[in-house]
C-alpha cells in the first residue's frame, strides 16, 4: 500500500483496521480500539465529538438528548480525482481529525499552510457532499448524504427504541460516517451521567447509565474521553470519577475541559491544565463548543472554530499556550493517542492471530490436501507489513505522547 507524504500519520491506522477487519470477519473477536465520551448530561460530549468530526450531524443540547449509545465509525476514503481532499492541501479544512492530521504532516514537509485547519473551510457547511455519507446499520443500503437527516434518523431511531419522554436503552444506533476529511476510528457518544429521575426514565437511572458506560469504558483498549465543564467543579466530575474506576493511573483517559467561554470572569482552568488538580498522564485540554444560542441559530462549525481559535489566542490566561488549547488540537492529541495504542496492542494482536493461524493450519492439514489458499497468511503478512511500516513511522517522529504539554 503506497503512503501518501500527507497521510503519513493515518494511513497505519486506515491499515491496521483493514487487517483487523479482516481477522473479524474470520471469525475472531479483536475489539479495535475506540474512543469513547463520558461525562455528566450537558457537559457537551456530543458538541465535543461532532467538532471533531467536523460536521453537524447529532442531536445536542439542554438536557438529556443522547438516550442511546451511538457507536459512530468513521471510515476514511480517499477522496476522488477531482474531490476537496484534505490530502492535496485544499482541504476543506473543518478541523476535523484528519485535517489537523493533514496539515501537521504538510507543515512538516515544507508545503503546508500552519493555518488552513482553521482557515479554508470550503466544504464544510454545505449538508451533502458527494464525497462524504452516513450509513445505519439499522438501515442496510441506504446513503445519507445530507447531514441533518443523519440527525434526523438518530433522533427517530431514539425514539423508536425509547419513546419521546427521556427514557433511554443501553441499545447502540451503529452509524458509519464515508469521508475523506475524518480518520478511520471508532468513537462512541454515551448518555449523560445523570442522578435524578425525569419523564419515563428509571427509578434507577443513574445505575443504569453508570452500567452502560461501564461497558464502554472498561474494555483495555478504550480510550476515554472525560469530559467536564469547565464552569463547574472539577472534583465533582462525573466523567472523571467513573474514568478512575477503570483507569486508575489515567493511562487512557484524556480530560476535556468543555465551556471555558461560560467561566466566571477572573476564574479560569490553568491550575488544572498545569496538573495541579487531577493530574492525567495526557493531560486535558481546553475547548469551547457552540452555545444553545450557537444551535439555535445554526451556527457553522467553521465560525465555532474561528471563535474557539480567537477567544484563546486573545485570552491573558490562555494566549502563552493557545497552541494547547482548543479542537484542531484536541484532535491532534486523540491521533497521537490512537497511535500510542495501537502501538502497544500491535504485538499482542499479532500473536493471536499467529495463534488461531496455527490452529487452522492443523485443522486444515486433518482435513487431507486441498489447494484451498491460505487466507489467514494474507492477513498475517499484513500486519506484519504494517507492524514494520509502522514501526518506522513512529521511530522517523520520535513519538512521545506520554509527557503533558501544559
Ligand atoms: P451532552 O449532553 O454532554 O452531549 O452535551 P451537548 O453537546 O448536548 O451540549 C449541552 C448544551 O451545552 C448544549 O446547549 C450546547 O450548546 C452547550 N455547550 C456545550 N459545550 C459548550 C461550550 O463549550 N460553550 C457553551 N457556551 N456552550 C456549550
Ligand atoms: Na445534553
Ligand atoms: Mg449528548
Amino acid at each position: 500500500i503506497e503512503a501518501e507524504p500527507n497521510q503519513i500519520h493515518s494511513w497505519p491506522v486506515l491499515m491496521y483496521y483493514d487487517a483487523l477487519a479482516t481477522v473479524g470477519s474470520s471469525g475472531h473477536s479483536i475489539d479495535l480500539p475506540q474512543i469513547t465520551v463520558v461525562g455528566s448530561q450537558s457537559s457537551g460530549k456530543s458538541s465535543v465529538l461532532e467538532n471533531i468530526v467536523g460536521r453537524d450531524f447529532l442531536p445536542r443540547g439542554t438536557g438529556i438528548v443522547t438516550r442511546r449509545p451511538l457507536v459512530l465509525q468513521l471510515v476514511n476514503r480517499r477522496a476522488t480525482a477531482t474531490g476537496s481532499s484534505s490530502v492535496n492541501g485544499t482541504g476543506s479544512g473543518s478541523g476535523s481529525l484528519i485535517d489537523v492530521v493533514d496539515n501537521e504532516a504538510a507543515k512538516a514537509n515544507g508545503a503546508g499552510n500552519a493555518e488552513s485547519a482553521n482557515s479554508s473551510g470550503a466544504a464544510v457547511d454545505k449538508e451533502s457532499n458527494e464525497d462524504e455519507w452516513g450509513e445505519f446499520l439499522h438501515l442496510p443500503g441506504k446513503k445519507f448524504y445530507n447531514f441533518n437527516e443523519i440527525r434526523n434518523e438518530i433522533v427517530r431511531e431514539t425514539e423508536l427504541k425509547t419513546g419521546k419522554n427521556a427514557g433511554i436503552s443501553s441499545a447502540p444506533i451503529n452509524l458509519r460516517i464515508y469521508s475523506p476529511n475524518v480518520l478511520t476510528l471508532t468513537l462512541v457518544d454515551l448518555p449523560g451521567l445523570t442522578k435524578v429521575p425525569v419523564g419515563d426514565q428509571p427509578k434507577d437511572i443513574e445505575r443504569q447509565i453508570k452500567e452502560m458506560v461501564l461497558k464502554y469504558i472498561s474494555k483495555p483498549n478504550a480510550i476515554i474521553l472525560s469530559v467536564t465543564a469547565a464552569n463547574t467543579d472539577l472534583a465533582n466530575s462525573d466523567g472523571l470519577k467513573l474514568a478512575r474506576e477503570v483507569d486508575p493511573e489515567g493511562s487512557r483517559t484524556i480530560g476535556v475541559l468543555t465551556k471555558i467561554d461560560l467561566m466566571d470572569q477572573g476564574t479560569d482552568v490553568i491550575d488544572i491544565l498545569s496538573g495541579k488538580i487531577i493530574p492525567l498522564r495526557f493531560g486535558y485540554v481546553p475547548v469551547i463548543n457552540r452555545g444553545q444560542k450557537d444551535i439555535t441559530t445554526n451556527k457553522s462549525i467553521k465560525s465555532a472554530l474561528e471563535y474557539e481559535r480567537d477567544f484563546f489566542e486573545n485570552h491573558a490566561s490562555y494566549r502563552a499556550k493557545s497552541q494547547y488549547c482548543g479542537t484542531p488540537y484536541l484532535a491532534k492529541r486523540l491521533n497521537s493517542i490512537l497511535l500510542n495504542h495501537i502501538k502497544t496492542t500491535l504485538p499482542d494482536i499479532k500473536a493471536r492471530i499467529e495463534t488461531s493461524l496455527k490452529k487452522y493450519q492443523t485443522e486444515l492439514a486433518a482435513l487431507g490436501p486441498a489447494d484451498l489458499g491460505s487466507p489467514s497468511n494474507v492477513v498475517l503478512s499484513t500486519i506484519t507489513e504494517f507492524s514494520d511500516e509502522y514501526r518506522s513511522v513512529l521511530e522517523g517522529r520520535g513519538q512521545d505522547v506520554s509527557s503533558q504539554e501544559l
